[in-house]
């Protein structure tokens, strides 16, 4: 029916319900921008990963790493050693490889304790809050002197960091658990975070 044919109520009908259509449209469009800040430029997903057990069982301030979901200090009484690569006679390599072993024992090339700077708790044991952990990570004297573009690089590619997503069995034969984010979606949310000024929460 054209425009021309229709009676003035069967226009204001067609009228109203492309407003109707244009609204819902609008409304959609609202939502979807606000979900997408809020998980895609808050720091928040980019915490809860660097503070699971993962990856803070390297990134200790005590000098010894940590094991498992409950983080309990390393077996053996290993320790940190001078150069975060273990004690004389403890060295990291000696039994970790370069891939996860059928043992249990994980593995990457390179296996090591995050020197302390790189310390990601607040007092032994303990994480530090998003914000100090935020402004941790963008301090250059505590990051290895990388800039957000490095610090992608690295959350892409280090193989200790990818490690945290196929961290094989433990002792126990029981899988590790992984990050509670994707890695994919971590990375994502790093690009987010960036994007939108890479602001830290209070
Ligand atoms: C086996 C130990 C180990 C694990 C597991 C590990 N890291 Fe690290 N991490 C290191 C070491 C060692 C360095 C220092 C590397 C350097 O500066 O070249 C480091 C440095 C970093 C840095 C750069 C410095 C900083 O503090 O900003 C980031 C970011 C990082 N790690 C993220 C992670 C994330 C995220 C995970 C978990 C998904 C993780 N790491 C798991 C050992 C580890
Ligand atoms: C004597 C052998 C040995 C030495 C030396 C050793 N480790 Fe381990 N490590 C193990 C074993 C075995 C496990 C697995 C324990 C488990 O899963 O219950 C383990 C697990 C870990 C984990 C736990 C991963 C997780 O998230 O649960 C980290 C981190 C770790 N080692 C870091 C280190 C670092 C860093 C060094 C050197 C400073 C080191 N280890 C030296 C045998 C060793």
């Amino acid at each position: 029916m054209t425009w021309r044919s229709m009676t003035w109520r069967q226009r204001t009908s067609r009228l109203v319900t492309r407003c109707l259509r244009l609204r819902r449209l609008l409304v959609a469009a609202a939502l979807g921008s606000l979900t997408a800040c809020s998980t895609d430029s808050t720091f928040s997903p980019i915490a809860r990963v660097l503070v699971s057990p993962r990856c803070l069982n390297c990134h200790t301030m005590t000098y010894f790493p940590r094991q498992g979901e409950d983080r309990h200090p390393h077996l053996f009484l290993v320790a940190r050693g001078p150069e975060d690569h273990g004690a004389v006679g403890k060295r990291c390599n000696e039994c970790h490889q370069t891939q996860n072993q059928g043992n249990g024992v994980p593995g990457a090339p390179n296996w090591r304790l995050a020197p302390l700077q790189m310390a990601w708790e607040s007092e032994p044991g303990k994480a530090l809050s998003e914000g100090a952990l935020c402004r941790r990570l963008l301090d250059l004297s505590h990051n290895g002197h990388r800039n957000l573009e490095q610090l992608a690089e690295h959350l892409a590619t280090e193989r200790l960091v990818l490690w945290a997503w196929a961290p094989g069995r433990n002792l126990d034969g029981e899988q590790r658990a992984t990050p509670p984010v994707e890695h994919e979606q971590f990375l994502q949310a790093f690009r987010g975070w960036r994007a939108a000024g890479a602001r830290c929460p209070p």
